[in-house]
């Protein structure tokens, strides 16, 4: 049976649509439901096109109304897709090993916000992105995938963010299949 795939999301839902687009038919994962804790998220819209349910869920009472809504509706995972909320510990390890977040580094370097910029400034040659279980702290938990780019003299926050964003597209539908199938062994793409 397909496993349940719910996708939290805060913003433009671009990985969010390229993991909806990719389980298609013969993929172990069905998209169940985006949940977004910003009303304003064009993330939300995208779902709804791709006839997805939506559902906003306000920051204040996020953990609490979700957890409500899922006991009818138990999620086999739940794939956080530029979701800009830290979970908290008891939510975590409610869905222990049933969460999994896309980093834009390579981590462990640069955990937390301003990754490019950091990038830039410690003169690194290269960078990228990381799919991993979430665990109680940020941006940990045993990493999947990643998918590295170069940064070259002239590359700035914009076009770097551009570039690592192209590479998420790529890794986090594939780091998805292969832990619906049971694959935790670290890959790259
Ligand atoms: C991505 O870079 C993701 O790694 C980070 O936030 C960004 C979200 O982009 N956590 P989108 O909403 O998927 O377009």
């Amino acid at each position: 049976m397909k496993k349940s795939v719910f996708i939290f999301i805060s913003g433009a839902g671009s990985n969010m649509e390229f993991l909806i687009k990719s389980m298609d038919l013969d993929h172990p994962g069905y998209p169940k439901l985006v949940v977004s804790n910003n009303k304003e998220a064009k993330g939300l819209n995208i779902a709804s096109q791709l006839n997805v349910s939506a559902k906003y869920i306000p920051n204040e009472s996020f953990e609490k109304n979700f957890l409500s809504f899922a006991e009818n509706e138990e999620p086999d995972l739940i794939c956080l897709a530029g979701f800009m909320k830290i979970l908290s510990p008891n939510f975590i390890n409610r869905y222990k090993n049933k969460i999994l977040n896309i980093h834009p580094s390579l981590l462990p370097k640069y955990k937390g916000l301003r990754t490019h910029e950091r990038a830039i400034e410690s003169k690194e040659k290269i960078t990228g992105c990381t799919v991993h279980v979430v665990n109680e702290n940020l941006d940990d938990g045993p990493i999947l995938g990643q998918s590295s780019v170069s940064i070259e003299k002239d590359d700035t926050v914009s076009s770097l963010t551009k570039k690592v964003l192209r590479k998420e597209h790529i890794l986090y539908p594939k780091a998805l299949r292969r832990y619906l199938e049971g694959k935790t062994e670290y890959f790259t793409v």
